[in-house]
């Protein structure tokens, strides 16, 4: 495998001085101010503690999505792109019991972590899924910077190296998914299809950080010609997405632009917009490259011009009405944050305000509920082999209290 020129390295660093003018001290409001609140409150916690002090009822098994009315967890297997979300929830109370006091200490806390982790550490072996970063990052980093776990560390290069088995030259991509198909296409031949979405995007992260663990700056150099191919290839010129691109593995060539979970091919899929804004944001994080800083604004820009009177639909151009997508919501929430410590300002507070008010006010579930939120959506295409709309899930949960966690950070909350 040829690998691309290395990337400017080390990454920058989240500012931690913010440039407080008037202008960004006005957007601290007294709504924002209560609506950061409500993000902190200890009742999230409390429910995600419940969740993880049961046991599954098949070991070996973790949160997914709820069914109605959000009182009941499905579990999958650790082998499905959700499965590090849990256990990077409870990391995530143990990131914010290293900067606050909670009612659970930050060594309880490690203790739950560590179990739900300890399930997913075969899947630093896996070579059949783009997912890997999803999988691995939101625990086993978070175990390394606040515990400085070594064997954390080896687990992520380890996982940063089955992800490269998945890189084309030509194309200069990581292969999301092998084969794919829906009640109106399908791709089954490697060997002629490269499929590609920007979902993608999000697992850069993962190779960003076994440059930094190892010093081999192979792993940044693939996940940076990753994201300028995306840029090429997945943003349309109005700044919405495509979901899924393929491409000919051979010639390297762009094929076809289609949806696997949005409205439609033309469309943009809420959630999808989200993962681009976080993902450009995070290999701005990493490069310094403005291209990609100017690449999240302008996908931020897109999504907050589509949102509602606050809320988010799981498909900016389904027909409506239709279902919400709380996952959307706090994926580019948390996305947005990353971008106020990158640029050490506050811009988009009141995007943000607005975005987590309509979670708080619209889609809090009650006490009976396993997940923070309600009202998100995994699939709503009428294609899809399965459907599953408006319920609780894994990572809508998880982004909200990484959404805290940079509130704190950020000295918001
Ligand atoms: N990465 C797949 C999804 O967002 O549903």
């Amino acid at each position: 495998m040829q690998i691309s020129p290395s990337v400017d390295f080390p990454p920058q660093d989240i500012k931690s001085e913010l440039d407080c003018t008037d202008t960004t001290q006005k957007a601290i409001t007294e709504e924002t101010k209560a609506v950061f609140k409500a993000v902190l409150d200890h009742s999230a916690m409390e429910k995600i503690l419940k969740v993880a002090n049961q046991e599954p009822a098949v070991p070996d098994t973790f949160p997914h999505y709820t069914n109605f009315g959000a009182t009941e967890y499905v579990y999958e297997f650790s082998k499905r792109w959700t499965s590090g979300f849990f256990s990077g929830s409870v990391w995530a109370l143990c990131e914010r019991a290293s900067k606050r006091e909670l009612p659970v200490s930050f060594e309880n806390l490690v203790k739950i972590a560590r179990k739900w982790q300890s399930g997913m550490e075969k899947e630093q072996y896996n070579t059949e899924t783009h997912d890997i970063g999803f999988m691995i990052m939101p625990s086993f980093q978070r175990d390394l910077d606040l515990t400085g776990s070594k064997p954390c560390g080896d687990v992520i290069i380890r996982a940063a190296e089955s992800l490269l088995t998945r890189w084309n030259e030509a194309i200069g991509c990581l292969r999301s998914w092998n084969t794919t198909s829906t009640k109106i296409y399908e791709f089954t031949n490697k060997d002629t299809d490269f499929l590609v979405i920007i979902d993608n995007m999000m697992n850069l992260d993962l190779l960003y950080s076994a440059t930094l663990l190892s010093g081999d700056p192979k792993y940044a150099a693939i996940a940076t010609k990753h994201a300028e191919t995306t840029l090429k290839y997945h943003i349309r010129p109005d700044n919405s997405t495509y979901h899924l691109i393929v491409y000919d593995p051979v010639t390297g060539k762009r094929k076809v632009g289609l949806t696997h979970q949005g409205y439609d091919h033309g469309s943009t899929w809420s959630r999808g917009q989200a993962w681009a804004i976080y993902g450009f944001a995070t290999v701005y994080k990493y490069t310094k490259d403005p291209k990609f800083l100017d690449a999240a604004k302008r996908l931020t820009e897109y999504f907050m011009s589509r949102v509602e009177n606050g809320a988010v639909y799981w498909d900016f151009d389904a027909p409506r009405p239709c279902v919400w997508d709380t996952s959307a919501v706090t994926i580019a929430c948390s996305g947005m944050l990353l971008l106020c410590q990158l640029q050490g300002n506050l811009e988009y507070l009141p995007q943000v305000t607005l975005l987590m008010k309509t979670c708080i006010d619209g889609a809090l579930t009650n006490e009976d509920g396993v997940t923070i939120l309600d009202h998100a959506t995994v699939n709503n295409y009428e294609h899809a082999n399965h459907r599953i709309a408006d319920h609780g899930l894994v990572y809508a949960d998880y982004y909200f209290l990484e959404v805290g966690n940079r509130l704190i950070d950020l000295g918001l909350a």
